[in-house]
């Protein structure tokens, strides 16, 4: 049973901690670059401000209502068929776990790339670009390290609890956050490569929005937004009975959406400015964004460490809130101690998380890779694109035809006011409609 809860405050820098994360300064600028910006930007913005913030409430609600971790919640408050809606809880789960075995890698890189911004930053781009590669393709003992780091880092914050860990990292971390990305989105707007960096991201070619990037920017908004696999439900358990769930629903989705916005136009800018390229993949930030701030000087360097610092603390932020879902399950369920229970589900992802850490090397890549992507891209593709868009379907049932209207009214009617039928019809009608499209997209049921 639950004791520790956040505050009001707390909750907030919590969940959009959880929100605010690689997907909003790693992931998003390089899909943005990939599948050609404005349109794609456009896309998941919509998805954002309509699916994505009215599944927000719901996700909240199922936390806030249930009290338990996300099977139990799921369980408790489902009228009837029970054990199937246990499931849904235990998919999101698992989803998390799953996300967190590449994520600290991803989070290992940052790490790493925090000590090259302290000694000297690649002085070209084919240079960072070789760098980089190196150290995917060719460095495991490097990568290991790096992610046995972020591990050990994320693990000493779960065991500290809600209050005392997870709590209190945000209230530290989110701030500080804040405002380097402002900081150096300030700085950005100064240089004359920012329009063209406007142009990329809001000037829309729908040539370039096919059926794939369109699923991909759906899937987007959910893994932006921490939705479909029970992290903002999970928090939400934790909740004081007071709190305004459309309110902090309301802070979040917009904290998340102007963090991506600030971080997308200010490394364009960067990249425009210095003549680089936006579409590099995955290692956007790590090969153009790290020759650009050689390219800056003294400003440079200090970019260079701000910006890694940056991306680490929303890294981290995010991992506990991915970790803490199936901490709680375990402690729940079978009675572990708050110490077993990181370990048992620390040692998954850092244990499986080494297995997507050597698809992308040379030596083990080819033993590692089926079809057409290796482990690593695979564990991203399903989760983002599929797990989590379906997670969020079953919520936006769950809550829109499980849960009697009168106690779902009795719990936000007040606070959404007029907008509650709206908000409603969305969860009903707009939500799944648009989810069960994108899934066939994804099974290859229909395309566009
Ligand atoms: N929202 C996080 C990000 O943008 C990732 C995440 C997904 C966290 C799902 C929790 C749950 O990086």
């Amino acid at each position: 049973m639950k004791i520790a809860h956040f505050s009001r405050i707390g909750f907030i820098l919590a969940a959009a901690g959880s929100a605010v994360g690689l997907g909003n300064i790693w992931k998003f600028p390089y899909i943005a670059g990939e599948y050609g910006g404005g349109a794609f930007v456009l896309v998941y913005l919509v998805t954002v401000l309509s699916i994505g913030f009215s599944i927000m409430i719901a996700e909240m609600l199922i936390g806030y209502l249930g009290r338990m971790d996300a099977a139990k919640s799921f369980e408790k408050l489902a009228p009837s068929n029970k054990s199937r809606w246990r499931l849904a809880g235990m998919m999101g789960i698992w989803a998390g776990l799953l996300i967190m075995t590449f994520y600290s890698v991803v989070i290992g890189w940052i790490l790493h790339y925090i000590v090259v911004a302290f000694s000297a930053l690649p002085s070209s781009v084919a240079e960072a670009e070789s760098a980089f590669n190196t150290l995917l393709h060719d460095s495991i003992i490097t990568q290991i390290f790096y992610h046995t780091l972020s591990f050990i880092l994320i693990s000493a914050i779960l065991v500290r609890g809600i209050k005392a860990g997870i709590e209190k990292l945000n209230l530290i971390l989110m701030p500080m956050l804040f405002i380097i990305v402002g900081g150096m989105f300030l700085y950005a707007l100064t240089l004359d490569g920012f329009s063209q960096a406007w142009d990329f991201m809001f000037s829309p070619d729908w040539s370039k929005l096919n059926s794939e990037a369109f699923v991909i920017a759906v899937g987007h908004a959910f893994f932006t937004l921490s939705l479909g696999m029970g992290a903002i439900l999970t928090y939400s358990a934790s909740l004081p009975k007071e709190v305004n769930l459309v309110k902090s629903s309301l802070y979040v989705v917009a904290l998340d959406t102007i963090i991506a916005l600030l971080a997308g136009l200010m490394l364009f800018t960067f990249l425009y400015q210095y003549g680089a390229e936006p579409s590099k993949g995955p290692g956007l930030v790590f090969i153009s964004l790290p020759a650009v701030f050689y390219e800056m000087g003294t400003l440079g360097n200090a970019f260079a460490i701000l910006f890694f610092f940056a991306l680490a603390f929303a890294g981290l932020t995010s991992a506990v809130s991915l970790t803490e879902p199936m901490v709680q399950y375990l402690i729940d369920k079978f009675d572990m101690t708050r110490f077993k229970a990181v370990v048992v589900a620390g040692g998954f992802f850092y244990l499986v998380g080494i297995i997507a850490l050597l698809s992308n090397t040379t030596a083990y890549g080819d033993m590692l890779h089926f079809g057409s992507k290796n482990f690593f891209d695979w564990v991203d593709y399903i989760t983002a694109a599929f797990m989590l868009p379906f997670g969020g379907l079953l919520m936006a049932i769950f809550i829109g035809y499980k849960i009697p209207k009168k106690q779902v009214f009795a719990a936000v009617g007040k606070s959404l006011g007029r907008a509650f039928s709206v908000w409603y019809f969305i969860l009903r009608y707009i939500a799944p409609v648009a989810l069960i499209i994108v899934m066939l997209n994804l099974l290859g049921v229909i395309t566009f």
